[in-house]
């Protein structure tokens, strides 16, 4: 006979048996195709974290870009969109970038998109990828949901397999708008624009035309660009490429409510914000000597990987290394070239420098940075205060969030001054509150049930498992947007009540009419 209690360990036993089946099933190793076309340096950082641990799964990964891995991967082949970097550093200018206005700077990254789409499928890559369609099906294509849509066309081309949104770009409008996210520019702050939730009057007036103007120019403009782009190289045979971004499963976001503010998201926009970021290894010898022997602290200036810093001014070089001078700290600059001219003897420099484990080290002090979103979540993750100098696109937001939360200081490139860069490295170095915000942020930024790696892998692995998951598809993308806005809901009202008024008004200039009428027989009788 079997008891209650050998009946429960039973029932476990099954359980866990079942539970272990369904693990085997979720590790079962999926054919993924990543469509990572952006060159950018750090987008691809943040991309390759997710390609790599998704090999390291078991998964057999495809991944399409312009950066191809230095060393084989096992389960990882890489299809190389070649030239793409040449292309678009001879067209464009960080420089003058950074001088643009947040309208002329949406428009530009569009046309980025468009420049940077055409030289990737004018790429031997995009033949190999278009050949590998006769004999290869995926279970799953990832796309990076930035500026180069016109790879949505091999979606189609590759049978429409499920498909997942990723951006390493935080949380552009359009990340939000494929999986039908409300949009609130009341108190979410849009895209580059440097404020914060609590905006003013003008500010959210300002966030609300500019969120409206990356929406429609992208599907205005944009859109219509790339679709032109995909029509010129599959033909006309694939749907519309506005129709294939609403097949989107879900869109991993490159964000966090603890730098971010909080905001309405829906469960097919996943926040992983800081997913790059490893654990700390150990440092290169002389780096780590380097900083242990800095007795009074150090500090780490890198202006990242799209400004190289050896392409500064020689006067604005000449500027900050008079300034670090004056600094009794260490300072250790990623530098590009091989000499550094009027190198003080507490400024070290280096081409490559191990960025993340640096700022791990404990004498780092102050983090001199270009304010990408990436180095920000370093930063962020390590505790060390920053100064920030923007060049262009996000970078202005960061710093001002940084700045929002009591952890940095902002230096403006154009108009920068020995003594504005003395008064910000000063300032952010010897008052403790940086210090002691950047400690509490990043307490708030590490504290969750998983690591953000591990929440996208879990996401991935969840679409390929439900076969698309279309239960989290939001029944929004279905409608109209004066549906969505409820525009024929409420003139529906309005009518009603102008209608109810207008009835209203004649009924009682009736009603006024007979009861001054009778008063008037009522008092002609009385006379
Ligand atoms: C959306 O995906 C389904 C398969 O899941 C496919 O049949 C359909 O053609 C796709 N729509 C577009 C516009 O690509």
């Amino acid at each position: 006979m079997v008891t209650p209690t050998r009946r429960s360990a039973v029932l476990v036993a099954i359980l866990m048996m079942a539970s272990e089946w369904h693990d085997n099933n979720v590790a079962m190793a999926a054919n993924i195709l990543a469509l990572v076309v952006t060159p950018s340096p750090s987008h691809h950082i943040w991309n390759r974290a997710l390609m790599l641990a998704l090999a390291a799964r078991g998964h057999k990964v495809t991944v399409v870009s312009p950066d191809p891995e230095k060393h084989p991967v096992p389960n990882h082949r890489d299809i190389v969109l070649e030239g793409l970097y040449e292309d678009i550093h001879a067209s464009y200018d960080y420089e003058a970038m950074s001088k643009e206005s947040f309208i002329q700077n949406t428009i530009t990254i569009f046309d980025w998109g468009y420049d940077s789409c055409k030289s990737a499928l004018a790429s031997k890559g995009a033949r190999q990828l278009m050949d590998l369609s006769a004999n290869e099906t995926f279970d799953l294509i990832i796309v990076e949901e930035a500026i180069d849509d016109c790879f949505l066309g091999f979606i189609p081309v590759f049978g429409s397999p499920p498909v997942i949104g990723i951006t390493a770009y935080s949380s552009p409008p359009w990340a939000g708008y494929v999986v039908g996210n409300p949009d609130t520019p009341s108190y979410v702050n849009t895209y580059n624009l440097p404020f914060s939730d609590h905006m003013n009057f003008f500010q959210r007036m300002s966030n609300m035309l500019l969120h409206t103007f990356v929406l429609l120019s992208r599907r205005f403009y944009h859109m219509p660009l790339q679709q032109k782009l995909a029509d010129n190289f599959f033909g006309k045979s694939i749907p519309p490429l506005t129709e294939i971004e609403k097949n989107i499963s879900l869109v991993m976001v490159n964000i966090h409510h603890s730098l971010d503010y909080p905001r309405p998201m829906l469960p097919s926009l996943i926040p992983v914000g800081g997913l790059h970021i490893k654990p700390s290894k150990p440092l290169p010898k002389d780096i780590q000597k380097y900083l242990d022997d800095a007795k009074e602290g150090a500090i780490f200036f890198s202006l990242g990987t799209n400004v190289r810093s050896d392409k500064l001014t020689p006067d604005k070089r000449q500027m900050i290394l008079d300034t670090f001078s004056q600094f009794p700290q260490r300072v250790l600059w990623k530098w590009e070239s091989d000499t550094l001219p009027g190198q003080p003897k507490n400024v070290k420099v280096g081409k490559w420098l191990p960025q993340s484990d640096i700022l791990a080290h404990p004498n780092v002090k102050l983090f001199i940075t270009h304010s990408g979103l990436l180095s920000t979540q370093e930063a962020i993750y390590h505790g060390v205060p920053v100064v920030g100098i923007p060049f262009l696109a996000d970078q202005f937001t960061n710093i001002q969030k940084c700045i929002n939360h009591g952890v940095g200081e902002k230096v403006d490139y154009d108009t920068m001054t020995k003594e504005s860069f003395h008064g910000a490295i000063n300032k952010v170095l010897n008052t403790p509150s940086y210090t002691v915000k950047m400690k509490r942020l990043s307490e708030q930024f590490r504290d969750r049930p998983e690591t953000p790696l591990e929440t996208a892998v879990y996401w991935t692995e969840y679409v390929i498992k439900h076969n698309g998951a279309h239960h989290l598809r939001s029944a929004a993308l279905d409608l109209a947007w004066y549906q969505y806005l409820l525009l024929d809901v409420i003139s529906v009202l309005i009518t009603g009540i102008i209608l109810c008024l207008t009835l209203l008004y004649f009924v009682a200039k009736r009603v006024y009419k007979v009861v001054t009428k009778t008063k008037k027989i009522v008092k002609s009788k009385k006379h």
